[in-house]
């Protein structure tokens, strides 16, 4: 590849931070990744990648070289330009988004020309300016800043930085804008520049959208139980309209992550901060709160009361090809079922460190297997492939009861009733 292209900084390297800088050191340049976590960089000078991400442990190997890990600024403001901020911007308990970590990177930032701040890290409209006023004040108006939101997915996340749908460049016009995209150019995406507020706001409409997409099915499928209608049916009699699209229409229990939570939220209280109650937003969220409990009131449906009960989760992340377990759908179930006096077992073929940390209570097993021995109910939680691939009858054999709820609508429904199982999708 091009190996004159623009040294690049990262500040923050968890999802979003590594991606990207695995992804530029893949198109030549060199990166200088810094993050507070010292502990993080160690494991990454010495080749360990902190997260799972199918294609990353390899592509950073890869262009290994071209990489270096600092808890230091200092080598990033010596050798690079643009510093691409990645760090957390986590909700708060208004729905705010809690932006201290932005804070503390623009505060270590030095009086400058030629250096710019690239925001990748997703923040509430108007964040760019307030940073940008803020450097004026402190003197540090020569600091460049342009709005650059990521919308890479997790668990395809650097499929999605090598091949984006487009790249959203918001700035004021002046170099950084220019060379940003100069950087994105051999990815040839088309591109939207455009000014600072608007690129925060596409990034935060663009979840809610989808977050609405998802409730919106969610609750078509919630009807299709009602009514007899099977809601994969319809969601691809829907999907082929090219107007709606098969993305995001797939039912389940309930979209959970570090995004789509918190970007639906922070939009919601962004529009009541200045006035405008997002009502759309609200009942998005109200519905996704509700989707993740049902699958209570279905076990209680074939089970009656759960306390004793033994119910297995298979799968905790998300979604598959992930280990976060942030704001996953199986956090609230397996606090609920055991509000409820039930026993949980679960599995998960990645997550199962995060979920040690976050999981209390929960018996974690090696396989799906174990997970399911002596359970009176099975739930998919997570589409892990693994799981289409069960045997029923060996499942048959481990447990003593009958009932498997398929949270994902993704394993057979034949060969689980074949097996002697009553099975319950969602919305169908
Ligand atoms: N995860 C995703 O799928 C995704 C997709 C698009 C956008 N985003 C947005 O990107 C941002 C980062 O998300 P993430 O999932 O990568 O977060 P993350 O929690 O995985 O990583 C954040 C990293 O920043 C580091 N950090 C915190 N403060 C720092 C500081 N002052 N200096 C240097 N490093 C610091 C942390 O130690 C951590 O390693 C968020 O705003 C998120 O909303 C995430």
């Amino acid at each position: 590849m091009n190996s004159v292209r623009e040294p690049i900084a990262v500040i923050g390297t968890g999802y979003v931070g590594l991606v990207t800088a695995a992804g530029f050191a893949r198109l030549g340049s060199e990166v200088w990744c810094v993050d507070i976590d010292a502990e993080k960089v160690a494991r990454l000078e010495r080749g360990e990648i902190p997260i799972y991400e199918p294609g990353l442990a390899e592509s950073i190997a890869g262009s290994r070289e071209r990489l270096h890990f600092s808890t230091e600024l200092a080598p990033a403001l010596e050798h690079a330009r643009l510093l691409f901020v990645a760090v957390g911007t986590p909700p708060t308990y208004s729905g705010d988004a809690d932006l201290s970590a932005v804070h503390a990177v623009v505060d270590a930032m030095p009086r400058s020309d030629h250096h710019a701040l690239v925001m990748k890290s997703t923040v509430p409209v108007g964040t760019g300016a307030a940073i940008r006023r803020s450097f004026e004040e402190r003197g540090k108006g020569g600091f460049g800043y342009v709005s650059c939101p990521e919308f890479l997915k997790e668990g395809s996340a650097l499929e999605d930085f090598l091949a984006p749908d487009r790249v959203v460049v918001g700035d004021d016009g002046v170099w950084a804008g220019d060379a940003v995209i100069e950087l994105y150019a051999p990815l040839d995406a088309p591109l939207v520049r455009t000014d600072i507020a608007s690129a925060e706001m596409i990034k935060l409409a663009a979840n809610a959208f989808l977050a609405t997409k998802i409730s919106f099915i969610n609750e078509i499928a919630n009807v299709c139980e009602e009514t007899g209608a099977d809601v994969l049916e319809v969601a691809r009699g829907m999907g082929l309209d090219r107007r709606i699209g098969t993305h995001f229409l797939k039912p389940g229990i309930g979209f959970g992550g570090s995004c789509f939570p918190k970007d639906v939220s922070a939009l919601k209280q962004l529009a009541g901060n200045s006035g405008y109650h997002f009502q759309l937003l609200t009942a998005v969220i109200e519905v996704n709160e509700l989707q993740k409990r049902r699958v209570i009131s279905k076990l209680q449906k074939h089970l009656g009361s759960l306390v004793g009960k033994t119910v297995a989760l298979l799968g905790l992340a998300f979604k598959a090809n992930t280990d976060d377990m942030r704001e996953a759908s199986s956090l609230v179930l397996s606090a609920r079922l055991q509000a409820d006096g039930a026993k949980v077992r679960a599995y998960d073929p990645i997550a199962e460190t995060e979920a040690r940390k976050l999981m209390g209570g929960v018996e974690l097993t090696d396989d799906a297997l174990g997970a399911v021995a002596g359970a009176d109910a099975v739930v998919i939680v997570t589409e892990w492939p693994e799981f289409a691939q069960l045997d029923w009858n060996t499942v048959a054999e481990r447990m003593p009861g009958r009932l498997v709820i398929d949270g994902r609508n993704f394993i057979d429904p034949e060969s689980v009733r074949a097996a002697g199982f009553i099975y319950e999708g969602i919305g169908r």
